[in-house]
């Protein structure tokens, strides 16, 4: 396995307004965007990895995490992963996930997977009681494949799946509860009552447009425009099909070093 040193850098922003308290019950979802599902992409520097969370703010009082690996369908090999940070709170409503992937550009892989996880841990009885079994915690994997061609994969395209977001799951979140005494660890910390397993996502929770293409574009060419200079030929996205437009540059030598 190859080092995971190094660093993801997450971008979060918020697409819809702010909210204040949950209003339970109600359900956090967790939507993939970019890549999509069995398609051939050019290894581009930096490659997306985009995502999407509704509602995840409701679930501040449990431990609220999700991951994703990229591995390489041959060997096992974990290329790279991200995740969310699970001492931070979740984010607000509708909320994009977009991570620049840097390790795609020189990568011998050619068929990979993103093993997905998504799941609130933390969770309780409707009397606030913690089973040690973690039986009530609600977690599941998605796994997504891609394959990579340098000459006839396609150059990444947010708004390529389509208009709408691919749902990971969906987990329903019924009630928040005092934590029983004598699992707290302070007075008043609270606990999530979950919905048993996972639950029916929303199709198209989160839309896909040109405003979502562009956060994604901009977001990388943040990377680019210092890091590359003898291996990609990126241009900066101001074509008027709104695409990203960076990719390898199919003579990497003449840059020389
Ligand atoms: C987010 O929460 C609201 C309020 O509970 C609910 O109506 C909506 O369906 C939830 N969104 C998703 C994608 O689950
Ligand atoms: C890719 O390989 C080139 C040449 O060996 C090296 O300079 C560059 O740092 C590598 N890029 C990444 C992202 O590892
Ligand atoms: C987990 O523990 C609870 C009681 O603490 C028990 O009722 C339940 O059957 C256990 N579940 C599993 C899957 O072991
Ligand atoms: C991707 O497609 C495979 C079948 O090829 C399926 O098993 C998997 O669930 C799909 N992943 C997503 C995230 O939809």
């Amino acid at each position: 396995m190859r080092s995971l040193s190094q660093p993801i850098l997450l971008c979060l922003l918020a697409t819809a307004s702010l909210s204040t308290a949950a209003n339970l019950p109600t359900t956090v979802q967790f939507d993939i965007i970019f890549p999509v599902n069995n398609t051939v992409y050019k290894p581009v520097y930096p490659f997306p990895v985009v995502l999407a969370v509704h509602n995840g703010s409701a679930a501040t009082s449990s431990a609220y995490h999700w991951d994703w690996s990229l591995v390489n369908y041959e060997d096992y090999d974990v290329i790279t992963y991200g995740s969310s940070n699970i001492e931070s709170s979740p984010p607000r409503e509708d909320t994009l996930v977009i991570a620049p992937v840097f390790d795609l550009i020189n990568s011998t892989a050619k068929n990979l997977f993103l093993r997905i996880t998504f799941g609130i841990f933390e969770t309780c009885d409707a009397k606030g009681v913690m089973p040690s079994n973690k039986s009530l915690d609600v977690a599941f994997h998605k796994p997504l494949y891609f394959s990579l061609d340098r000459e006839n994969g396609q150059i990444p395209d947010a708004t390529a799946g389509g208009p709408c977001a691919t749902p990971i799951g969906a987990i329903g979140i019924e009630k928040e509860v005092p934590v029983d005494q004598r699992w707290a660890q302070d007075d008043g910390s609270s606990c999530l009552v979950l919905k048993s397993g996972a639950q029916p996502a929303q199709e198209c929770a989160f839309r896909v447009d040109e405003a979502v293409a562009k956060q994604v574009a901009d977001r990388m060419s943040q990377f680019y425009s210092d890091a590359n200079i003898y291996f990609v030929s990126c241009k900066a996205f101001t074509d008027i099909s709104r695409k990203w437009n960076c990719y390898t540059d199919p003579n990497p030598a003449r840059y020389g070093q």
